[in-house]
């Protein structure tokens, strides 16, 4: 604690009330922050909650250790990366990534939905991302989660005006990204699952300029994952649950689901226990079966729900 304050100049309760403020006074200008932009003191996230992507894992705690440690990079002639771009399909844990490493730094999160800020406030996306970027110089050791930051880019179809808005905005965020690059309290995360529609010259050196992949997992993967939603499901029932599954089996079902879709698969095993009861039966503990009934089911619903999901309905 007396580390942090003196890094930061605020005691954390200090701190988290000028997160409080600076939040209420932005939704006075423009409106409801919620699901747009969100402050967290702690994130709930931690790397134990974070199955497969090992490189993914290293790659951060390199940064929770370049955040925690600033003078090391001095020491050694250079400076920690300026800013990281997150990127690969959606559902693989970019998001769950960044949250773990704020609490892994002890850092503030700073919680920017891209998609929702633009699609909100587009020409006024500029005014309200500058704000950010001026409270988060001034809020000590902190992330700045640009999340989804390919939407900075407004849909080709809109009209010229906006699209020079757009262009606007995308210059207007590489100079702050520009301009807090140099402080080594702070740093710049974004994500994408559309690498390709990310603007070039946000990933300029200065920039976001450590790529770290987020691929979907494998076989060995989905192990480990399917197990962390098992065991995190137990931990707030304070029993089992689960049978003695047959995982293979289990996972041999689950191909082209991502770790979200299996994420999603253990609560609807668990669901339909609820359900079970609700109806006055004495259900059993989730069995193989009753998981792969779960995943056919959810098959059947998950294109509806990545549509909505991932914003093709808005
Ligand atoms: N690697 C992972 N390990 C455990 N759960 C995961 C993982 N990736 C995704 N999930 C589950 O899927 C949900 C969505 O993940 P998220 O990080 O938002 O994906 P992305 O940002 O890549 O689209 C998480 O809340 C979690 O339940
Ligand atoms: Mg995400």
């Amino acid at each position: 604690m007396i580390a942090r304050k003196m890094l930061t100049g605020h005691t954390p309760e200090l701190l988290r009330r000028k997160c409080e403020d600076f939040l209420a006074r932005l939704a006075k200008r423009f409106g409801d922050m919620k699901g747009k932009i969100e402050i967290s003191m702690r994130p709930e996230v931690s790397f134990a909650d974070i199955g497969d992507l090992a490189h993914a894992k290293q790659e951060i705690a390199g940064l929770v250790f370049a955040l925690q440690s600033p003078d090391l990079h001095k020491k050694w002639g250079t400076h920690p990366p300026n800013g990281v771009l997150l990127y690969g399909p959606p559902g693989t844990g970019k998001t769950l990534l960044a949250m773990a490493l704020a609490r892994e730094a002890e850092a503030v999160f700073f919680h920017v939905r891209v998609t929702n800020v633009v699609a909100k406030w587009y020409a006024d996306s500029l005014e309200v991302l500058q704000e950010v970027f001026t409270q988060v110089k001034d809020s000590g050791r902190c992330i700045l989660f640009l999340d989804e930051i390919d939407d900075l880019v407004f849909d080709r179809a809109a009209p010229e005006e906006m699209r020079t808005a757009s262009r606007r905005l995308v210059s207007s965020v590489a100079e702050q990204l520009d301009d807090i690059g140099r402080s080594g309290d702070l740093l710049a995360v974004a994500s994408t699952n559309r690498p390709d529609a990310v603007d070039p010259t946000l990933i300029r050196p200065g920039r976001l300029d450590r790529l770290i992949e987020v691929p979907l997992p494998e076989t060995e993967g989905k192990r480990e994952i399917l197990k962390i939603h098992m065991a995190k499901a137990e931990a707030i029932a304070g029993r089992r649950l689960f049978a003695e599954l047959d995982v293979d089996a289990v996972l041999a079902r689950t191909v082209k689901l991502n770790s979200a879709d299996l994420a999603e698969v253990v609560r609807r095993s668990l669901e339909e226990k609820v359900q079970q009861e609700g109806a006055g039966e004495e259900p059993t503990p989730v069995t193989t079966t009753d998981m792969q009934r779960a995943i056919e089911n959810y098959r059947k619903t998950k294109e509806i729900i990545e549509k909505i999901r991932y914003g093709q309905y808005l």
